[in-house]
């Protein structure tokens, strides 16, 4: 895809992009994560650099390519990432939260490494909610979330994140969509409107996500 010669409509806005795995350690070496490989969030920031936008995103673990001319900060646990976004937010016009952020953190993390045994308990926290926390505080900044729900639960576990967490616009992807080089879902408004975006690669559907959250005509 040629880019050089596309129009440059969000040249001066700033866009922070979460994307990628939190690891949640249980000890030194092992660790509590996702399947997430942050081909959605890089194609995006890809997409958005295109455009002229300036994008900045903090990364967790992520076994897709970087794309050029992006910043990109990495970082490892839910709380890391919930520190680094809250320094890079007020940069931000656009806030998109790609990032499969990890629901539970262990209590206490073992310093070495665990010995094995007959069984072993571990106790799990809530981490932070950081796309709730940017709901409270977003300003007139654009939020965008994306959630990934049973395939029949899409569109109802949707609209109440989007509800409860203050957003602008949230991505809704059935569970297929984490991990694979494919894309399918719905895009949700805050005014009750939705699209739908048929299965594509990611790339390809990052351009179609592009176009109708910043509301881009060519
Ligand atoms: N999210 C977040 N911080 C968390 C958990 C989720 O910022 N600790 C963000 C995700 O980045 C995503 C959105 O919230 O943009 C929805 O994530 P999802 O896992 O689909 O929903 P949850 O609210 O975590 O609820 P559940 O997993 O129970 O469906
Ligand atoms: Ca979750």
């Amino acid at each position: 895809i040629e880019y050089s010669i596309r129009p440059k409509p969000l040249q001066g806005k700033r866009i922070l992009i979460t994307c990628g795995a939190t690891r949640e350690h249980i000890d030194r070496v092992r660790f509590i994560s996702n399947e997430s490989s942050g081909k959605m969030g890089f194609s995006l920031a890809r997409v958005l650099r295109w455009y002229g936008a300036s994008v900045k995103v903090v990364a967790g673990f992520t076994t897709a390519q970087e794309p050029p001319e992006v910043e990109i900060h990495r970082v490892s646990s839910s709380d890391e990432m919930y520190k680094k976004v809250l320094e890079l937010f007020p940069w931000s016009h656009v806030v998109i939260m790609n990032a499969a952020v990890s629901d539970f953190k262990v209590l206490e993390s073992f310093q070495g490494k665990i010995k094995k045994g007959e069984k072993l308990t571990l106790e799990l926290v809530k981490t932070v909610d950081i796309l709730e926390e940017l709901g409270r505080i977003k300003g007139d900044r654009l939020l965008v979330g994306f959630a990934l729900e049973e395939e029949e639960k899409l569109l109802e576990y949707g609209w109440e994140k989007l509800k409860k967490k203050n957003l602008d616009v949230l991505v809704a992807n059935p569970l297929k969509v984490m991990g694979s080089e494919d894309f399918v879902g719905y895009v949700l408004f805050k005014d009750g409107s939705y699209v739908s975006i048929k299965s594509t690669n990611k790339l390809h559907a990052a351009e179609e996500l592009v176009k109708i959250i910043l509301n881009i005509k060519e």
